[in-house]
């Protein structure tokens, strides 16, 4: 496994890599590397081409300081359990590397805002596609990585290759799901043993409810799961409702729709969602 931190290095390989007509699967990353992750390079196994899997916490699409300077840090960790799957290089550049003139992030999608995480972490999306497409540009893959747990920036990110008319498949794949049904996060490692205790019983309130609703739409059971959470003291819950996956409309029907939940235990965010069909 190379591991590989300037950009003129990463220029020259993957203009080695291209020459020898080699494809490159791209799965980009903040690091925290849990099984969610490897999901995605198990995905990307499935088929040819050289794995780059790229680790950055990109300043630029934190609208909180405080959570970037508490988003979990385990660089040393996460190339241990890299060096055990089938990735053959790790991008890691600095932020120096990355933006050199700093980080300016421009609004370059308009699809898809205005709703969902974009109401409640205003910029964040503009931090994510701008780091995104200087991955694109630099990296040059044939296909992308990304979960399906972060299902609006899936879709930004969509918008952001049919935009800029890229030539790369975006793989998307599935949420890996805790024994709990929730979707792991690299934020959870910070919740201390009463937080994940409280966790626990969020995710009973939401999978009790949305077991209800899987079986028949009733826009009481989504109001239910607020007020259940709420009731038992959560008090920051950014929104709790069911989309058109392809659109992201508004629904009320299951078909073609999910749960979409984000809320706060303390100061970890946690944003889920849930398949209705
Ligand atoms: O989903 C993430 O980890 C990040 O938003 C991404 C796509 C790596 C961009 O920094």
């Amino acid at each position: 496994m190379q591991i590989v931190k300037k950009i003129s290095e990463i220029t020259q390989i993957v203009s080695d890599l291209h020459k020898n007509k080699k494809r490159i699967n791209l799965i980009p990353t903040m690091g925290n590397i849990h099984a969610g992750h490897l999901s995605l390079l198990t995905e990307a196994k499935k088929f040819d081409g050289t794995n780059i899997v790229s680790i950055f916490i990109n300043p630029a699409q934190f609208n909180e300081e405080n959570d970037f300077t508490n988003y979990p840090k385990t660089f040393d960790a996460d190339l241990d359990i890299l060096e055990k799957t089938n990735c053959e290089i790790i991008f890691t550049p600095s932020v120096k590397e990355m933006y050199p003139r700093g980080a300016n992030p421009e609004k370059t999608v308009l699809k898809y805002r205005d709703i969902l995480c974009d109401l409640s972490r205003p910029g964040h999306f503009d931090g994510v596609t701008t780091i995104v497409k200087i991955l694109l540009d630099l990296i040059k893959p044939s296909r992308v990585f990304f979960g399906e747990k972060d299902y609006q920036q899936l879709k930004i990110i969509e918008q952001l290759i049919l935009q800029n008319s890229l030539n790369i498949d975006l793989i998307k794949c599935p949420s890996v799901r805790d024994l709990n049904g929730m979707s792991l996060s690299s934020r959870y490692v910070n919740f201390s043993q009463n937080q994940q205790l409280q966790f626990e019983e969020c995710a009973k309130i939401i999978n009790t409810q949305f077991q209800i609703l899987k079986k028949i739409f009733n826009q009481e059971t989504v109001k239910s799961i607020e007020y259940e959470l709420k009731n038992f003291g959560i008090s920051k819950i950014d929104y709790c409702e069911v989309r058109n996956e392809e659109n992201l409309s508004l629904s009320k029907i299951n078909e073609r729709s999910r749960l979409f939940i984000a809320f706060y235990l303390s100061e970890i965010r946690v944003i889920d969602n849930f398949i209705l069909y």
